[in-house]
């Protein structure tokens, strides 16, 4: 697995087509708040701003061709936050979801959640189960956002759910392997990432789908997520398309 980061040229203005578009692209969105420090403005405009971004991605990923976008929009960490922080984050996921509920179904892009969505306001939840459920059969596209999404927790109630299994006798210890594990994962059935994005510069994984991400090719972004635009997307996958991906082997 290699990294790079890439540098601040101007970023690509259109994409020619390429026959090895990632299927799936996962996104560590970071750097709202020091965006907003720099404006002297608060952290909550730099949210704000963020959403933007991820509208021109969603544009800019359908234009490819890619079929699953994953967004770390709230991490299980992202609750110690200030109270206010993360009623504003809170407010713009309502919006964002308001907005978005007639556009992903007119795009026919289906809309998927992982996480502990159990822990997230009631109504937010409910908006989001809608439109979950009237996106379902859609497969332009899948947008999967990662909500109170912490990956050791995904991981840990996956060996719960394995534990169960093989006490009640549905599974065997002996047949136990990966493809048990991951199906017990709350990605099931999506294909790992081929591409996972960071922006901001920081080489972290963040507990973002550490099992997901064993092949994937990182990109670090030095660019606030704010600043990302569609070019800078063009740019990760042209970044992913001069990797050669070896899986292990030679
Ligand atoms: C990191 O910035 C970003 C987040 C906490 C999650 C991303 C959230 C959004 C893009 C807001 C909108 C979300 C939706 C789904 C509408 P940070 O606050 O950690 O930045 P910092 O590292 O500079 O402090």
């Amino acid at each position: 697995m290699k990294s790079a980061t890439l540098n601040e040229n101007p970023p690509t203005e259109s994409m020619p087509k390429h026959p090895d578009i990632p299927r799936h692209i996962a996104i560590i969105m970071d750097g709202n708040g020091r965006w907003a420090k720099e404006r002297g403005l608060p952290r909550r405009e730099g949210h704000r701003a963020g959403a933007e971004s991820i509208r021109e991605v969603m544009e800019a990923c359908k234009e490819l061709g890619v079929e699953y976008l994953t967004l770390y929009a709230f991490s299980s960490e992202n609750w110690n936050r200030p109270e206010d922080e993360v009623q504003a984050l809170m407010n713009l996921l309502d919006r964002f979801l308001d907005e978005q509920a007639k556009e992903l179904d007119k795009q026919k892009v289906r809309l998927q959640a992982i996480g502990q969505l159990d822990r997230l306001p009631q109504k937010t939840r409910e908006r989001l189960e809608k439109i979950m459920a009237r996106t379902a059969g859609h497969r332009s596209m899948t947008l999967v956002l990662a909500l109170s999404y912490g990956a050791r927790e995904e991981i840990v109630a996956a060996a719960k759910a394995l534990a169960e299994d093989a006490l009640a006798g549905k599974i065997s210890p002996a047949a136990i392997d990966g493809d048990a594990f991951a199906s017990r994962l709350q990605t099931a059935g999506i294909p790992d990432p081929d591409l996972l994005v960071r922006t901001s510069g920081e080489l972290r994984v963040s507990n973002f789908l550490l099992w997901q991400i064993s092949y994937a090719e990182i990109v670090i972004v030095k660019k606030f997520w704010p600043d990302f635009r569609q070019g800078d997307l063009f740019d990760s996958v042209k970044e992913y398309q001069s990797r050669h991906r070896r899986f292990g082997a030679l």
